[in-house]
C-alpha cells in the first residue's frame, strides 16, 4: 500500500470513519453539524476513557464519590448560575450571505504597500497564526468572489503571524488583526462572501426546550450546558446522606449541550458532548493548595495515559479571560494537529470557583468582580433572581467552624479527551505494507488482543478458537480467519490493538504460538498456555 498522502487531521478523520470510531450524526440526510456518533472501535475507546476516568478520580481515592444528575434542571439553577444572563458568545452576522461567525473567529487581513489599491479580507480562523496559514486560500477565494484579477495568482509567503503577497502588479504587507482591534475606517468583510459583517452581538449558548404540555415562558427550560450545576444543587444531599467530610469531590460524567456558533475541527467543539467534571470542596484556607494539586494531577492523568507532555501545557488565564465564577482558571491545553504550529487547544479546565456556586444556590445570583461578590440586582435593587433559599453552609467537625466551602473545578471533555489521544495515537510506518497504525495506551485501546489461525483449515481454528475464548472471558478481544495474515495484522493496527496472537502449523507439534506487538511488529513465541498470563502482565502490568 502507498504511503498516505495529504494533511494529517484528514487522514485521522478519514481513518475514522472507514474504521468505525466516529461518523457524521444523521450522515444519510447529509449530517447535522456538531454532532458526532460513535461507531463500535469509537464507543470503546470513549469508554475506556471514562473508565480510566472514574477508577482514577473516584474508585481509588477515598475523598471522592460519584453522581449522575438529570439533564434538564429547574431553570431557576441556570438563572442563578449565570448561565441565563451571561453564558454567550459574541457573534456577526454577514448583511448578505447571512453566515454567522463567532467574532473572535474572525480576522480582517489588510494588504497594504503595493502599487494597486490593495485588499481588505475577512478569514475565519482559531487565531491570529491560523489567520496567516489560511491566507493563501482566503485570498484565492476572495479574488475569485469579487473577480479581482490582481490577486488571483497572487503569491503568498507566510512567516509566523505576518505575510508578503507578491502580484503581477507589486508586494504587499498582509496586517491580520482580531475583528475586534480593526480601526471603524477598515471594512468589516465576511470571510464567506466578502460583503459587511454586522456589530458583534450577544448570543445565549443554552439550548432552550419546554417541559409539559403547554408551550409558554412558565414551560420552558435548557439543556445543561455543563455537568457541575447538578452536583451543586446535590451537595447537601451528598454531606447528608454520607461520611464523607469537606474536603471532599464529587464527580459526574454525562452529556451536556451548547448550541455553538460554529462547530468545528471534528469533535473538538461539538454541540453535544460529554464531560468528566469533579467539583471539590474545601476549607476557603486551603483553596490555594488544592487548586495547585488539582492543576498538576490532571495535567499527569493525560500524560498517564499516553499524550506527549512535550505536545501539552498548563496555561494560566489571564484576568480578562476568567469566567464570571472563577478567580483563577488554568487550561490544559494539546497542541492538535489542526491547529496552526505552535498553537494550543483546551483539553480539560482548572477553575477556582470560589464560593460562587454554594453561595450564589443559596442567596441568589451573585457576580465575581475583581474577586468581590457583587449581587445582581434589578430595577428595585432586590437580587434579580432569588436562590433556593436553602442553607448550603458546611460544619466542620474538627474546626468548629460553619463555612462556605470553596470549590476547585477540574472540567475535561471526553470528547475532547478521546480527540486528543486518537491525534497522539496516529502513526504512520512506512515500512509497513499497511502504514496507519494507531498506538493506543493499553488501557485505553478499543479490543485488547486477536487470535487468528494462520489459515482456516489443517485443525488450526480448533485450537485457536479456544485461546479466543479463554482471552474474552477477560478483555474486549478479536477472532479472524479471513484474510492473508498481514491484512488481518493491517487491520488491528488501525483499530490500535497491542497484541495479536497466531495460532500456526508449529503450534500442533510444539502448543506455542506467535505474539505480535503493535508498536514495534516484532513476533516472538508463547506457549498458548501463557496467552492470558502475557496479557495480564502486559496489559495491567501485574502477574495473576
Ligand atoms: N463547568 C465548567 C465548564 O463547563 P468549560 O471550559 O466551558 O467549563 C469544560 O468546559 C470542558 O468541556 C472543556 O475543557 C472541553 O474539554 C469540554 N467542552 C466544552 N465545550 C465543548 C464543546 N462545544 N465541544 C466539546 N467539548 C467541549
Amino acid at each position: 500500500m502507498a504511503a498516505p498522502t495529504g494533511n494529517v487531521m484528514d487522514r485521522i478523520v478519514a481513518l475514522c470513519k472507514r474504521r468505525g470510531f466516529i461518523f457524521q450524526s444523521s450522515e444519510i440526510y447529509g449530517g447535522i453539524n456538531g454532532f458526532w456518533d460513535y461507531g463500535p472501535l469509537g464507543v470503546e475507546l470513549k469508554r475506556n476513557i471514562k473508565d480510566a476516568w472514574w477508577h482514577d478520580m473516584v474508585h481509588s481515592r477515598d475523598d471522592m464519590v460519584g453522581l449522575d444528575c438529570a439533564i434538564i434542571m429547574h431553570p431557576q439553577v441556570w438563572k442563578v448560575s449565570g448561565h441565563h444572563d451571561l453564558f454567550s458568545d459574541m457573534m456577526v452576522d454577514c448583511t448578505d450571505c447571512k453566515r454567522r461567525f463567532r467574532a473572535d473567529k474572525v480576522f480582517i487581513a489588510t494588504l497594504a504597500g503595493g502599487t494597486g489599491p490593495g485588499a481588505v479580507l475577512g478569514v475565519e480562523a482559531d487565531g491570529v497564526a491560523g489567520a496567516a496559514e489560511a491566507l493563501p486560500q482566503s485570498i484565492a477565494a476572495w479574488a475569485k468572489q469579487t473577480n479581482t484579477a490582481e490577486f488571483k495568482k497572487a503569491e503568498v509567503v507566510v512567516t509566523g503571524c505576518a505575510a508578503r503577497v507578491k502580484t503581477a502588479r507589486g508586494e504587499y504587507t498582509a496586517t491580520i488583526q482580531p475583528l475586534s482591534q480593526i480601526s471603524p475606517d477598515i471594512p468589516r468583510r465576511c470571510p464567506e462572501c466578502a460583503q459587511t459583517l454586522t456589530e458583534a452581538r450577544e448570543f445565549n449558548l443554552m439550548f432552550m426546550t419546554y417541559v409539559g404540555a403547554l408551550i409558554n415562558d412558565d414551560s420552558k427550560a435548557f439543556l445543561r450546558p455543563e455537568t457541575a450545576q447538578g452536583i451543586f444543587a446535590n451537595f447537601k444531599n451528598v454531606c447528608d446522606t454520607t461520611r464523607i467530610k469537606v474536603p471532599f469531590g464529587i464527580a459526574q460524567i454525562g452529556k451536556s449541550f451548547r448550541n455553538e456558533i460554529t462547530p468545528r475541527n471534528f469533535t473538538f467543539r461539538s454541540r453535544e458532548f460529554e464531560q468528566m467534571e469533579i467539583e471539590f470542596f474545601c476549607h476557603p484556607s486551603e483553596s490555594g493548595k488544592w487548586y495547585e494539586y488539582w492543576r498538576d494531577t490532571r495535567f499527569n492523568w493525560y500524560t498517564s495515559l499516553g499524550l506527549a507532555s512535550s505536545k501539552l501545557r498548563l496555561r494560566e488565564h489571564d484576568k480578562d479571560e476568567l469566567s464570571h465564577y472563577s478567580c483563577g482558571t488554568s487550561d490544559i491545553e494539546y497542541a492538535f494537529p489542526f491547529l496552526a504550529a505552535g498553537d494550543f487547544g483546551e483539553l480539560e479546565g482548572v477553575a477556582h470557583r470560589g464560593d460562587f456556586d454554594l453561595r450564589s444556590h443559596m442567596e441568589g445570583k451573585l457576580v465575581n468582580q475583581d474577586g468581590k461578590l457583587v449581587v445582581d440586582t434589578g430595577p428595585d435593587g432586590k437580587p434579580k433572581w432569588k436562590g433556593s433559599g436553602k442553607d448550603l453552609s458546611y460544619f466542620d467537625d474538627e474546626r468548629k467552624e460553619r463555612f462556605i466551602p470553596h470549590v476547585i473545578e477540574p472540567s475535561a471533555g471526553a470528547d475532547r479527551g478521546m480527540l486528543a489521544f486518537i491525534c497522539e495515537a496516529y502513526t504512520v510506518d512506512e515500512s509497513r505494507p499497511s502504514p496507519e497504525l494507531m498506538k493506543f495506551h493499553p488501557r485505553l485501546a478499543p479490543i485488547k488482543a486477536a487470535v487468528f489461525p494462520l489459515v482456516a483449515k489443517d485443525g488450526l481454528p480448533e485450537i485457536a478458537e479456544p485461546v479466543y475464548r479463554e482471552v474474552r472471558k477477560r478483555w474486549p478481544a478479536q477472532y479472524d480467519a479471513k484474510q492473508s495474515i498481514g491484512k488481518r495484522y493491517a487491520r488491528m493496527d488501525e483499530a490500535g490493538t497491542p497484541y495479536c496472537f497466531t495460532i500456526d502449523g508449529q503450534t500442533k507439534e510444539d502448543g506455542t504460538v506467535t505474539v505480535r506487538d503493535r508498536d514495534t511488529g516484532n513476533q516472538n513465541r508463547i506457549d498458548k498456555s501463557r496467552v492470558v498470563d502475557f496479557l495480564t502482565e502486559k496489559l495491567e502490568g501485574h502477574t495473576r
